[in-house]
């Protein structure tokens, strides 16, 4: 569903963010992303929304090359991005245009639990109901894939097991499949298949880990545990390769000035 081959970004700054990323992710598969802050995470779900284009390679949603935002991804941010003026229902609705709007809207909203709060202004939501309203305008077309970069980061600790909880039903109502950057290495094992553990720069793929735990995962279970000290290693070897390749003479992360 998401393939990406041989895919580099430069920045007009010069700076090489993302490296020779090869990467496939299968429908309805949930991948996570985890890496250090700045390795190229939100790149590289920048190139698959379409918000940005590689300087090489190719990035395929469904088989098309991404040449910009289309119907087909669902894209969560950090924040809920919501629009204060319009209620709940509108906010997910806005998107549609001359399309029937009721049925899909209450059927977005109903998934993520906010069914009673299709009137409601942004102001009056928690931060929690804010991002499952962005959750809910990003699915109401239902697109194949949805993309997530940090999406409960800014909530505590127990409204995000809360939002992890719910975008897992959510999953399970058409099992779209998933792209989520995180920096929570128990939210990426709770959610993934997958998980892809990134190291910069420039923004490579460092290793895998097959995630097959049964769900719901109980996060105190000794196998959860023997993943979290995986993961927790893969992290700790691709910050270090990091360090290593900020310290080295000709460093491939900058372009030669001209
Ligand atoms: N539009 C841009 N122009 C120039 N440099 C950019 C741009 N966007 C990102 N970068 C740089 O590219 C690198 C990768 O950034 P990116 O936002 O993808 O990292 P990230 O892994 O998502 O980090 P974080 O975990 O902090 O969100 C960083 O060094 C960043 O400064
Ligand atoms: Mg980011």
């Amino acid at each position: 569903m998401i393939q990406l081959s041989g895919v580099s970004k430069r920045f007009p700054t010069g700076l090489l963010a993302v490296s020779g990323v090869d990467m496939t992710v299968e429908a309805s598969e949930i991948v996570a992303v985890i890496g250090p802050s700045g390795c190229g995470k939100s790149t590289v779900l920048r190139l698959i929304a379409g918000l940005d284009s590689p300087t090489s390679g190719m990035v395929r949603v469904a088989g098309h090359r991404v040449e910009g935002p289309s119907r087909s991804v669902g894209v969560v941010f950090q924040e809920p991005r919501l629009m204060p003026w319009l209620t709940v229902e509108r906010n997910v609705s806005f998107g549609l245009h001359g399309e029937e709007t009721a049925g899909p809207v209450a059927e977005a909203l109903a998934r993520v639990g906010l069914a009673d709060f299709a009137d409601a202004l942004p102001k009056e939501l928690s931060g929690g109901m804010a991002q499952r309203t962005a959750i809910a305008r990003a699915l109401v077309t239902k697109p194949p894939v949805l993309l997530l970069d940090e999406p409960f980061s800014s909530l505590d600790a127990f409204t995000r097991i809360d939002l992890q909880e719910h975008l897992l039903e959510v999953w399970g109502w058409y099992r779209p499949t998933m792209f989520l950057v995180t920096h929570d290495i128990d939210e990426a094992l709770v959610l993934a298949d997958r998980v892809i553990v990134f190291s910069g720069q420039p923004g490579s793929i460092e290793a895998e880990i097959t995630v097959d735990l049964p769900r719901p995962r109980d996060r105190t279970d000794l196998a959860f545990h023997a993943f979290q000290d995986r993961a927790m290693k893969e992290l700790g070897r691709s910050s270090r390769d990091r360090q290593a390749r900020a310290q080295t003479p000709g460093s491939p992360s900058r372009a030669p000035s001209s």
